[in-house]
């Protein structure tokens, strides 16, 4: 049996195999609430055999999105609205999880079809954004945030435990909380975005405050027999990438402690001086890092496609889960495509039954 088709168990939730599908925008929500683009999406990737389908970045409150057209779980029509999602997922055989986040100084942007800038000053499809501090990402995304109070930090944390609470009425049984991508949470942590001088910037313990306090204050709402997880950037690129990823893998620790189940490893996105090593795998090593040196299982996505390098970063003990993207996107039958590279005895067991049944029945014929 290959690594990559073994299940993995992860408190009460067991996946089918080591396959995930990472949480993908589809830009397509209307005031934040899916619909029959969503009905259409999930499912059918969920059908090829992945073990887990995460759904995409959903904002905990409006001006968290990204786009006007992000999906959001800040009121109970999105969650109602929601639930066919995460039972459709599960139908399938996969287990429904869910990305919940907030873009900060990244959101009130277009579509990456239309542009993916900021939504032009004046525009009413836009908002003003906030963030740690007044500081622009830059580039295509020139706004200048509103350094959050001490209020907002306290009305966005409730706001992810509400999202959380939603999440988990609507169904769900996996929950990642986004702390990456250059999105509210990596603005705290980075000393790119973050420039306060109060208990919230500064030192490592005061930019880490923010992620701690919302993973202690979502895990006691989201049931303590599922996974919580979080999609965390470890690592920027940026030249000083020891000493982030250092501060990051104690941050883990924390957050572990805190009874995080799982981390998503991925990197910042919070400078535009990033020079990234663009590689197939290129965060197998740091995420095998993470894993090493705090205990906790790990995921992590960009270019781990190649069904070998899947199954090696599995086997090798680098990656307790695999994400694979954009290659679902083109083929959402990834899973039994590399079930059969792989050279599993029976790839059709990865299907679910009525289709397996079927396959293997008839295989030859
Ligand atoms: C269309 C699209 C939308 C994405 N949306 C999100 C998102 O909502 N949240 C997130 O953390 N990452 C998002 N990402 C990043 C993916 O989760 C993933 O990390 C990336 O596609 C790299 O993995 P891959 O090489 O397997 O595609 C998105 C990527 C794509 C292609």
């Amino acid at each position: 049996m290959t690594a990559l088709f073994q299940p993995l168990k992860l408190k009460d939730i067991t996946l089918r195999n080591r396959i995930a599908v990472p949480p993908m925008c589809q830009y397509m929500a209307t005031d934040g609430v899916v619909n029959d683009w969503h009905c259409v999406h999930y499912p059918a990737i969920a059908r090829g055999g992945a073990g887990l389908v995460i759904v995409e970045a959903t904002a905990v409150s409006p001006e968290g999105r990204i786009t006007p057209a992000c999906t959001g779980l800040w009121n109970d029509a999105q969650a109602a609205a929601m639930a066919p999602i995460a039972a459709s997922i599960k139908a399938a055989g996969a287990v429904p999880g869910i990305q919940i986040g907030h873009a900060g100084r990244k959101a009130s942007a277009n579509r990456p079809w239309e542009g993916d800038n900021h939504i032009a000053d004046g525009d009413p499809r836009g908002w003003q954004t906030i963030s740690p501090s007044a500081t622009a990402f830059g580039a295509h995304l020139p706004k200048v945030p509103k350094a959050m109070t001490l209020e907002d930090i306290t009305r966005v944390r409730e706001d992810f435990v509400a999202a959380a609470r939603r999440a988990h009425e609507a169904g769900f049984e996996w929950l990642e909380l986004h702390f990456a991508h250059g999105y509210l949470g990596q603005s705290f942590f980075s000393v790119h975005a973050n420039q306060r001088a109060d208990t919230y910037g500064g030192s490592f313990e005061n930019r880490s405050r923010f992620l701690r306090e919302t993973v202690q204050a979502v895990r006691k709402v989201w049931p303590e027999n599922l996974p919580l997880t979080a999609r965390f950037g470890v690592i920027e690129y940026d030249g000083r990438d020891e000493e982030t990823l250092a501060e990051a893998i104690e941050l883990t620790r924390r957050f572990k402690a805190e009874g995080l189940d799982l981390l998503n490893v991925s990197m910042g996105f919070s400078t535009l001086t990033a020079n990234i090593p663009w590689a197939p795998a290129l965060l197998a090593p740091v995420a095998e890092r993470v894993r090493r040196e705090t205990g906790l299982p790990v995921a992590s996505a960009w270019g781990f496609d190649h069904p070998a390098t899947a199954d090696a970063c599995v086997r090798d003990g680098q990656l307790d889960l695999v994400m694979i993207g954009r290659a679902h996107l083109a083929n959402p039958h990834w899973p039994m495509q590399a079930a059969r590279a792989l050279g599993v005895e029976r790839p059709t067991w990865v299907l679910p039954a009525p289709y397996a049944h079927w396959l293997e029945r008839y295989a030859g014929s």
